[in-house]
């Protein structure tokens, strides 16, 4: 059906179709971190990150998030629309962890006062740094929309963290992303996934997440089908 090769990312392929606004994402078992200094594979990691962003692009619409997600074709690929994507990650956190604990000074595990939220150039070459509103504005990104992805982000938040603490999981951080349909809509796009999102256990505190491979932490297979299985009663 005309697929073709767009982009091959650091954990998708990004196909297009034979529909110009329609585009496939097959996940991958490959992971990176650290600006791709480290890389690794894990079995079902694919399937895993494929099947929960559908999940949980599927609850979001059902909330009044507008996301990109059309269908799951097959265990790891999605099939989406087509944006023009924001060049920027939109990160909110609930618990500090990774670079917050760092940057405040505060012990990992501190809940925040109230969600903080970041924004991320999205740039492989500079090491998706930390930005502000003055250097996006820069960038070409207008204060409206914005002001509508941080709303994206605290909206997706607020949706997903009760969603989350029902199955026993702290939802700790997240990244997103965000692009632009046809008509000028902003959309959720591309993935929301435990290499998306900071899983801690409620009760034992335990990472199910990609913190266990970023810190060879070990058991990052099974962390992985345990929070999908939470997520859709599946293993
Ligand atoms: N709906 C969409 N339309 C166009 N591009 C998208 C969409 N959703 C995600 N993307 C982009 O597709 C790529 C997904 O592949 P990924 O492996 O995550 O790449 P990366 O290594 O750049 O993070 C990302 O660059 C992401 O921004
Ligand atoms: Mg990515």
């Amino acid at each position: 059906m005309g697929e073709r090769l767009l982009y091959e990312g650091k954990a998708k392929r990004v196909l297009a179709t034979g529909d110009p606004d329609v585009l496939l994402h097959r996940y991958k078992d490959e992971a990176t971190a650290f600006d791709g200094r480290k890389r690794g594979s894990w079995r079902g990691k694919g399937r895993t990150n494929a099947t929960m962003s559908a999940a949980m692009f599927r609850y979001l619409e059902e909330h009044g998030v507008p996301t990109h997600f059309i269908e799951q074709v097959d265990d790891t690929t999605l099939k989406t629309k087509r944006l023009e994507m924001l060049p920027v990650e939109v990160v909110v956190r609930n618990v500090a962890a990774g670079s917050l604990a760092k940057r405040l000074g505060y012990e990992e595990g501190t809940p925040l006062r109230q969600p903080v939220v970041e924004l991320y150039l999205k740039n492989d070459e500079l090491g998706d740094p930390l930005v502000n509103r003055y250097h996006l504005r820069e960038l070409g990104v207008d204060d409206g929309t914005l002001a509508a992805c941080e709303e994206m982000g605290l909206k997706v938040n607020d949706t997903l963290r009760p969603f989350f603490e029902e199955r026993g999981i702290t939802l700790v951080d997240f990244k997103i992303e965000i692009g632009r349909d046809t008509e000028g809509n902003l959309l959720l796009a591309d993935e929301i996934s435990p290499d998306t999102c900071r899983f801690w256990d409620r009760e034992t505190g335990e990472r199910l997440d990609k913190d266990r491979f970023r810190r060879d932490m070990g058991g990052v297979e099974e962390a992985y089908a345990e929070v999908l299985r939470r997520v859709t009663g599946e293993g």
